[in-house]
C-alpha cells in the first residue's frame, strides 16, 4: 500500500514499511523498520527538517519519486531502490534479491560498489583516507593505547562519502546504535550495511562535487560552534599535573621560555579522590587565586569532567542525582552501577531533559573556581569491572564494552545498546547548558572524547590516548582531514604523544605539525617523562618556540576559518583532493594537508628524515618559514 506524505510517501510491504522524504531537492531520507508502528526517534543528529517539492509518478512495474536533482525509484513490490540525478546517472543500486532485511532485532541492507567507487569520512579512523575494502564498525569505545588502532573508537560519525571520479554523493547513518559498514571486505562489489535495532533511518546526499555534497551534510547535522579565541591558542595537559605548586612553575617556565601559552588542563587528580565536583584542597589550596592569577597573564584552566558520580552517602552530588531520579537503571529498574577512577559511580542519563539541568547546574562549582573550560573525557561511556590502585595510579582491569545499562527517553525505558553513540554527545549538551547558564553571552571550550554526528555544534574532540611513535604521528593526519570531511573540524591529536616516552626527534616533529592542528594540545599519561616543550633540550626548545609563535602569527588566518567552518562546514585542514577534485594523484596523498583553500603542510613525519617529497598540484608554489 502507498500513502503520500507531506514530504514524500510511505509504504506498506509485508515485510514492514519504508518512508521516503525529499528533505531538500538533493537530500533523501529513507526509513525502514519491519514494525507496524515508528518509533520514536532518538537522535537529535539531524537538524534539517524536510522540505522540498517532489514529484511522484506510477509507472506500470515501478514507482519514481524525484525532486529537481534526484531520481528514486521503488520496483513495485519489492524492497529495495535505484537513485538517479537528473542527468540520468546511477547513483546508487540495492542488490537485487537482497534488499533491506530485518530479522531478530537486526537488520541489513546490500548495495553496489561501484568498479571505480573510493570511500572517504567515517570520522576518526586510524586508518587511511580511503576506506574502501574494509569493514567498520560503529560502537563507542574507549580503546585505550594499547590497542589505538582498533576499529570502533571514541567516536562513531556514520557519514560516508562516496567518489566516483569527481562525481560526490554521501550517506549518513541516524542510528546511534551498534552499525557496521562493509565496503567491500567481503565481497569486493558488495556494500552492506549491518545494524542492531527495529529501524533503519538514513540519507542519501547527492554533491554532486565533494566541496558541495559537504556542505550539504553540514546543512543536515549543522556546521561547528565557534570556540573562544583563546580556545585557539596553545594548550598544555598531562595526566596528571598533581599540585598548585606545579601549575604555577608551568606558567613561569613557560613565560621565561618564552612560550606561548592559552590553556592548562587540569587532570584527574585535581578533584578530591576522583569525585567530579570536588577539588582536591591539600593539593590546590586556591583554585580560585590560582585561576585568577592565570587568567591576567592570558592562560585560561581546562577542568576535566568525567561521566561517573561516586557512589557514597557522603557525596552531595550523587545524593541529589539520586533524589532527582536522573541516573541511569539496570535490568531491575535499580540504579546501574560501574567503577570509573573514584570506584563504583552511578550515572546520569543526560537524555533526560532534567538530569541535563542536573548536569549543568552541577558546574556551578568549578565555575566559581575560575575554571573556563570542560574537558570532557570516559564518555563513551567507559567504565569496567574491577581495577588494581596503587596510590595515584588507578588501572582499569575488564573494560565494560556492552553495559546491561537502561535509559529514559520520552518516558519510555530504552536499552543502552540501541542509543549507546549519543551518550557523549548528550553529556556535551548538558554541558553546553551550563556555559549558558552560568556565562551566559559568552562562548565555551568544551572537549570530548567521544561524540555522534553533529558533536561539532557543541564540542571540540581530540583522537584520544595516541601513542608517541611516529606512526601515530603520521597516522594523525588522515583521522583529522577525516574528521573534518565529517563537519567536525575543532580537533586535535596529543601532541607529543599519551602513552610512553617521547623522543627529542619526535616532539619536535609533532610540534611542527601540531602547531596546525585546529585544536593544538600537549598531552601524556602518567608515568611518563615530561613534556613540555622547554623538556627537550635548546634545539627543540627553538623549534617549539617557533612553530607556536608561527601559530599565534597565524592566528588571524585560523580564526577566519574557524568562522569559515562554522558558516559553510567546510573543514579548515582538507585533502588534496578537495581543493583539486581533477588531479587523480591528489587522491593519493596521506601525508600533505591544505590549511583552508591556500596553504599546504608538508610536514616530516618520518624517523630520522631530513627532506621529504612534495606534491604540488598544479597552481600551488614553495615558501620557505
Ligand atoms: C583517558 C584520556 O583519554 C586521557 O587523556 C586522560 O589523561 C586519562 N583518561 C585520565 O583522565
Amino acid at each position: 500500500a502507498l500513502e503520500q506524505k507531506a514530504f514524500g510517501l510511505e509504504l506498506r510491504y509485508y515485510s514492514g514499511r519504508v518512508l521516503i522524504e525529499a528533505v531538500s531537492p538533493k537530500i533523501f531520507r529513507f526509513r525502514l523498520t519491519a514494525k507496524s508502528e515508528w518509533e520514536e526517534k532518538i537522535s537529535d543528529a539531524v537538524i534539517l527538517k524536510p522540505g522540498a517539492d517532489f514529484k511522484l509518478e506510477r509507472k506500470l512495474d515501478r514507482l519514481i519519486i524525484s525532486t529537481s536533482h534526484l531520481r528514486v525509484i521503488i520496483p513495485e513490490g519489492e524492497f529495495r531502490f535505484e537513485i538517479y540525478d537528473q542527468e540520468g546517472r546511477l547513483l546508487s543500486q540495492d542488490f537485487p534479491g537482497a534488499g533491506v532485511r530485518f530479522a531478530s532485532g537486526e537488520f541489513q541492507l546490500h548495495r553496489y560498489i561501484f568498479p571505480e567507487e573510493e570511500f572517504y569520512g567515517l570520522g576518526d579512523k586510524y586508518s587511511f583516507l580511503n576506506r574502501r575494502g574494509r569493514l567498520w564498525t560503529f560502537w563507542n569505545l574507549d580503546v585505550g593505547w594499547k590497542q589505538y588502532k582498533r576499529d570502533p573508537r571514541y567516536s562513531s560519525i556514520p557519514f560516508l562519502i562516496s567518489l566516483r571520479q569527481e562525481l560526490a554523493v554521501g550517506w549518513f547513518f541516524d542510528h546511534p546504535g551498534w552499525l557496521q559498514l562493509d565496503l567491500g571486505r567481503r565481497f569486493s562489489s558488495l556494500f552492506s550495511i549491518y545494524g542492531k535495532g527495529e529501524e533503519l533511518d538514513f540519507y542519501f546526499l547527492y554533491g554532486p562535487s565533494l566541496r558541495d555534497l559537504i556542505q550539504l551534510y553540514a546543512q543536515l547535522v549543522g556546521t561547528s560552534y565557534l570556540p573562544p579565541l583563546w580556545a585557539l591558542g596553545y594548550h598544555q595537559s598531562r595526566y596528571s599535573y598533581f599540585t598548585q605548586k606545579k601549575i604555577e612553575e608551568l606558567g613561569e617556565e613557560f613565560e621565561k621560555n618564552q612560550l606561548p601559552l592559552s590553556a592548562i588542563h587540569l587532570d584527574i587528580h585535581y578533584m578530591e579522590k576522583f569525585k567530579v565536583f570536588t577539588v582536591d584542597k591539600a593539593r590546590f589550596p586556591d583554585l580560585k587565586g590560582l585561576s585568577k592569577k592565570l587568567k591576567e597573564k592570558g592562560i585560561y584552566l581546562v577542568a576535566i569532567v568525567d561521566p561517573g558520580l561516586k557512589v557514597s552517602k557522603n557525596y552531595s552530588p550523587y545524593l541529589r542525582a539520586r533524589e532527582n531520579k536522573i541516573l541511569c537503571a539496570d535490568e531491575k529498574e535499580e540504579e546501574y552501577q560501574a567503577r570509573l577512577w573514584p570506584g563504583r559511580c552511578a550515572f546520569p542519563d543526560f537524555f533526560q531533559k532534567s538530569a541535563q539541568e542536573f548536569w549543568a547546574e552541577e558546574h556551578k562549582f568549578l565555575f566559581e573556581q575560575g575554571i573556563e573550560g570542560i574537558w570532557n573525557d570516559m564518555n563513551e561511556p567507559s567504565f569496567w569491572k574491577s581495577e588494581l590502585r596503587f596510590k595515584d595510579l588507578v588501572i582499569p582491569l575488564r573494560g565494560e564494552e556492552n553495559p546491561k545499562m537502561y535509559h529514559r527517553i520520552n518516558n519510555k525505558k530504552v536499552a543502552h545498546s540501541y542509543c549507546r553513540n549519543l551518550y557523549g554527545q548528550k553529556q556535551a549538551q548538558a554541558t553546553v547548558l551550563a556555559f549558558k547558564k552560568f556565562k551566559p553571552g559568552k562562548r565555551h571550550f568544551i572537549l570530548s572524547r567521544s561524540g555522534f554526528a553533529g558533536i561539532q555544534r557543541y564540542a571540540g574532540v581530540w583522537t584520544g590516548d595516541n601513542l608517541s611513535r611516529f606512526e601515530y604521528l603520521s597516522g594523525s593526519i588522515s583521522q583529522i582531514i577525516s574528521l573534518g570531511l565529517c563537519g567536525v573540524s575543532f580537533c586535535g591529536a596529543d601532541i607529543g604523544g599519551f602513552a610512553l616516552n617521547c623522543s627529542s626527534e619526535l616532539f619536535a616533529r609533532w610540534i611542527e605539525l601540531g602547531a596546525f592542528y585546529p585544536f593544538c594540545r600537549n598531552h601524556t599519561a602518567i608515568k611518563t617523562r615530561a613534556q613540555e616543550p622547554y623538556q627537550f633540550g635548546e634545539e627543540v626548545l627553538n623549534i617549539a618556540r617557533k612553530y607556536l609563535k608561527l601559530r599565534y602569527r597565524f592566528m588571524p588566518t585560523l580564526y577566519s576559518l574557524f568562522w569559515l567552518t562554522h558558516k559553510t562546514g567546510l573543514p579548515i585542514w582538507r585533502p588534496l583532493f578537495l581543493e583539486f577534485p581533477t588531479d587523480p594523484q591528489a587522491r593519493k596523498i596521506e601525508d600533505q594537508v591544505l590549511i583552508g583553500d591556500s596553504l599546504l603542510l608538508a610536514p616530516v613525519v618520518e624517523k630520522k628524515a631530513r627532506r621529504r617529497r612534495i606534491y604540488l598540484p598544479e597552481g600551488l608554489s614553495l615558501i620557505h618559514i
